[in-house]
């Protein structure tokens, strides 16, 4: 993964940061471009590219003659590493990248890591395109092709998903978490037994649009830093359902699409939104990009938020709220594909955390049970209860508590945490707060470690699912 490098989106994908922008050129990587897109487009070479001062270039192949594969290696021969387009042609060259995709992701000269590369970005411009101007009547076909392409390569190459991964930008921009999770959705499909390539293309364009309902909520909401209000996180909500709304008013729009935008942030347990569904009611793709878009959104980098996450981290958590929120059998794919990319060293961090814990060591049972939590305060050698607040324990192991309380508690503070069971106080455990995030209705959501392994077995713990 990388941030991306706006100049490089801005040069078309394909090309790098540079001063020949400026005079009118834009530089395209030999390695890194499908010949097929230079059909009837001059192409240049820098005069002198020793001199970064000189900025004038000299005509190599014009229209009429046919850019090659045999010019590119004469080219990488000599070491030459760019080639450059005028500035008029972008568009053309955007056009023919994406119309010749197929043709690219069959070609035999290039590696599946340039494939993915080409894939990826060309995703990334279309799906720019669609948020600036979201009319998707005139974009149908060509999301139809990316996707299409995409499915594909991964059809065709087992280690497709690495290269998609090592692709993929992590940035901010909404237009490269919509390819990213449907650039991952697809793997993840097919490790899940989708084999089907017209299910697979939906699945594509599905991730594509799931969040194209974000044109409609103010960029000052989507990008604020620090906490949202009520207002703002109603505004949010709203997102799947205004997206599904749009899409609804074209033809050509698969079911599958539609269901998908309109669940993706809904949860296992009714805790997601915006209409609360649980468990089967949500459709097993939307469990698939539910896990996919929520390891994006934490892993990707956002200059409004506090830190970003390791995939590791990122894990951790999903692991920690699967079979609750998440998909059991699609988390452990999910894992399983992260894992092959760190196999093939695409992956430039860890998948596991270094203490090997991000899998749990003891079953969580999901309970629903009053209880009090009372944070504790050294005082020399005493540890001194501060007054408790009222919680509610959603989940217990051995190792560990998850609950939820209308009042924030920092990570690191110790918690005595008195569960009632039928009738009496039945347990008291005291751990250490692990995480405490924001749920919903200005409820947070905490994870406690407890300090002592503890035995639940015999405990009059109501253990139903909440
Ligand atoms: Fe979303």
């Amino acid at each position: 993964m990388k941030v991306s490098n706006k100049d490089v989106v801005l040069s078309g994908g394909f090309g790098t940061s540079s001063n020949s922008a400026r005079a009118g050129y834009l530089p395209i990587c030999l390695e890194r471009v499908p010949l097929e897109a230079f059909k009837e487009i001059s192409v240049y070479l820098r005069a002198d590219e020793k001199t970064k001062d000189t900025e004038t270039f000299r005509l190599y192949c014009s229209p009429n003659v046919r850019f090659t594969q045999g010019h590119r290696e004469r080219l990488i021969a000599h070491g030459v590493k760019f080639v450059y387009i005028a500035m008029a042609d972008q568009a053309r060259f955007r056009q023919q990248t994406e119309d010749t995709l197929l043709l690219t992701v069959d070609d035999p000269s290039l590696s599946i890591s340039v494939k993915s590369e080409i894939v990826y970005e060309t995703s990334v411009e279309l799906v720019n395109e669609l948020l600036s101007e979201p009319d998707f009547a005139s974009k149908s076909t060509r999301l139809e092709k990316v996707s299409r392409a995409v499915t594909t390569l991964v059809l065709n190459d087992p280690s497709a998903f690495s290269h998609l991964f090592a692709a993929s930008h992590h940035d901010f921009y909404t237009a490269t978490h919509m390819v990213n999770v449907a650039t991952w959705m697809v793997p993840l499909a097919y490790a899940m037994g989708y084999h089907n390539t017209e299910d697979l293309n939906h699945i594509c364009e599905a991730g594509l649009l799931h969040d194209v309902g974000k044109v409609y909520i103010p960029a000052e909401v989507l990008n604020k830093k620090g906490k949202l209000t009520n207002e703002e996180w109603d505004l949010i909500r709203q997102h799947p359902e205004m997206g599904c709304k749009h899409l609804e008013k074209f033809d050509r729009i698969d079911p599958l699409v539609l269901t998908v935008t309109r669940q993706h942030h809904e949860r296992i347990d009714g805790s997601g939104y915006p209409h609360k569904i649980k468990g089967e009611q949500m459709h097993p793709v939307s469990k698939i990009c539910a896990v996919v878009d929520s390891f994006d959104a934490m892993t990707a980098f956002r200059p409004f938020k506090d830190r970003t996450m390791t995939v590791a981290q990122a894990l951790s958590i999903i692991m920690e709220e699967t079979p609750t929120k998440y998909d059991e059998a699609v988390v452990e794919k999910w894992v399983g594909l992260l894992q092959s990319a760190e196999r093939e060293g695409v992956l430039s961090e860890p998948v596991m955390l270094a203490d090997g814990k991000n899998h749990r060591e003891f079953p969580r049972f999901p309970i629903n049970c009053p209880a009090r939590a009372h944070i504790l305060q050294k005082d020399g050698d005493e540890w001194i209860e501060r007054p408790g607040i009222q919680v509610i324990a959603h989940n217990i192991s051995r190792s560990g508590a998850g609950f939820v309380a209308q009042q924030q508690v920092q990570p690191g503070e110790t918690v005595r945490l008195y569960l009632q069971g039928h009738g009496s106080l039945s347990r008291v455990d005291e751990g250490l707060v692990m995480r405490c995030r924001a749920y919903k209705d200005g409820w947070f959501e905490v994870g406690l470690k407890f300090a002592a392994m503890k035995e639940i077995e015999g405990t009059d713990i109501d253990t139903k699912a909440a």
